[in-house]
């Protein structure tokens, strides 16, 4: 069966043509010789309004099939449409119903739902207005990201997901095993017999792609990886997901301000990108989710991001607690920045995205370069409004004996990391990376507060549904 999609009828579609559409009914309108029926194919926001009269085959039992939720295929022709709203609509000619949808229990009703009601349906919510918006939002961003690279000569690797090193050093990884956890292999000292599982060593699902990517860099100079990252830290909070995707680019022959400079021209063609190709959905979050959003979007691709150390963001945060600013964490040279600072030094005081560099060593992980002053890495994190961290880099160290002494000084089994220290033996650049979270991205980009709507499938603490 070949049908078009609403969204190109919408924009594009003559009085006079014939065609199908398929979709589901959103809404339905009883007049007296015919009825309105708008149906929406996830294409667009905006479904086509469909005229059924009262003359197209079989009438009164398609109506009577016809409700909220209900899925169609309807033949007819265009028309130039009298409402307001709406360029063109279908004058039905002929309607197959697929499936009906009891009106008596479908969840979604016409009045608007909260997104925690909206979590409880997975498996429907992406049939409303906000949450279809978030989804091609989300899609456009991705696009966004494989164009921006691909432009720029970078490969997409595919790093793995099982993994036996922990990247971040945080120990907060999901361990994966063969063994029946009820019954599991013990070595004569009590200890879980590790030889005995699938990859003979204790595994994980990955926190990063980025060891990995550092590989790949060193043979293809430019590489990014861009999928599923695991984190076991129970946060219950708007910004943190137990199943995440990272965006992981990684270059040779780069400093951290080349890395900046690419973080900052990478979030302003993914911003660029998407108000271009997703101009209803944007401006649907402006009305709907805030009033701000369009402005703040324009606003990060014309300005220049903010770069500070971490330093003068310590230094702005005691002058700005001075002025009687209140943050439920103390501040000192030290501490690891926490989102109320993030967001007070991007939303408050620059008014714009900051890039946030060279942090205390102790808070930060063994992979970054080692600064000439012994205290500091080259790290960098760019802060956004509203979202806070929402990308994490750094300059690797490159040099081999400084890294052992990281490593060793992080507590980390040397032994595990061979192959990255290997990488320091045979052809070692000065090189730099990045992570995005995308789910951040996402919400930074529709205004959506919390993490679990901008993903269609949430994992966080005691979520495992759909
Ligand atoms: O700052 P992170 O931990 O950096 C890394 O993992 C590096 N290996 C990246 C690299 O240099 N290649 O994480 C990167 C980003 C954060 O800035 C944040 O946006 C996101 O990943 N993130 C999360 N997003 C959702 N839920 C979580 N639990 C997240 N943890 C980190
Ligand atoms: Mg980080």
């Amino acid at each position: 069966m070949t049908s078009q999609r609403i969204k190109h009828i919408l924009t594009s579609g003559q009085p006079g043509e014939t065609l199908t559409i398929q979709g589901w009914v959103r809404t339905q309108r009883v007049a007296k010789k015919f009825t309105f029926i708008e149906v929406n194919d996830g294409s667009a926001m905006s479904g086509l309004q469909v005229v059924a009269g009262e003359d197209i085959p079989g009438y009164a039992e398609s109506m009577e099939r016809i409700s909220t939720g209900a899925s169609v295929a309807i033949s007819g022709t265009l028309s130039e449409s009298p409402g307001k709203g709406q360029r063109v609509e279908l004058q039905a000619s002929s309607i197959e119903v697929f499936g009906e949808s009891d009106g008596a229990t479908y969840p979604l009703q016409k009045k608007r739902h909260s997104f925690e009601f909206l979590r409880t349906i997975g498996h429907l919510r992406s049939r409303t207005n906000t949450l279809g918006a978030v989804f091609r939002v989300r899609n456009a961003c991705a696009t966004a990201i494989h164009n921006f690279f691909q432009e720029k000569d970078f490969l997409w690797m595919h790093t793995p997901i099982l993994t036996a090193s922990d990247c971040e050093g945080a120990g907060e990884m999901f361990t994966v095993t063969r063994f029946n956890l009820d019954d599991i292999p013990k070595t004569p000292d009590g200890k879980i017999d590790y030889s005995q599982d699938f990859f003979s060593k204790p595994a994980y699902l990955t926190v990063s792609g980025q060891l990995e990517a550092e590989i790949m860099a060193m043979a293809f100079s430019n590489v990014y990886t861009f999928g599923p990252t695991f984190r076991a830290e129970n946060s219950n909070t708007s910004r943190h997901l137990a199943e995440f995707w990272m965006v992981e680019p990684e270059m040779a022959f780069c400093d951290l301000e080349g890395n900046a400079d690419l973080a900052e021209a990478f979030l302003k063609y993914v911003f660029s990108y998407v108000l271009e190709h997703c101009p209803d959905d944007m401006a649907f979050f402006n009305e709907r989710i805030d009033s701000t959003l369009l402005e703040t979007a324009e606003n990060i691709i014309n300005s220049e991001f903010a770069r500070i150390t971490y330093t003068e963001a310590i230094a702005l945060l005691e002058a700005a607690i001075e002025a009687g600013q209140t943050f439920e964490y103390p501040v000192s040279w030290g501490i690891d920045l926490q989102s109320e600072h993030e967001r007070y030094l991007a939303e408050e005081h620059f008014k714009r995205p900051v890039i946030v560099t060279d942090y205390p060593k102790e808070i930060k992980a063994f992979y970054m370069r080692l600064n000439d002053d012994n205290k500091t890495v080259a790290a960098m994190d760019v802060l956004a409004p509203r979202i806070g961290e929402i990308i994490g880099g750094a300059q690797r160290e490159e040099r081999l004996d400084v890294l052992e002494r990281r490593i060793e000084a992080a507590g980390l089994p040397k032994e595990d990391y061979w192959w990255y220290l290997d990488l320091r033996r045979y052809g070692t650049v000065p090189h730099a990376g990045f992570g995005l979270g995308f789910e951040r991205l996402v919400q930074f980009m529709t205004g959506m507060t919390n993490i679990r709507d901008v993903i269609p499938f949430p994992r966080t603490p005691d979520n495992l549904e759909f």
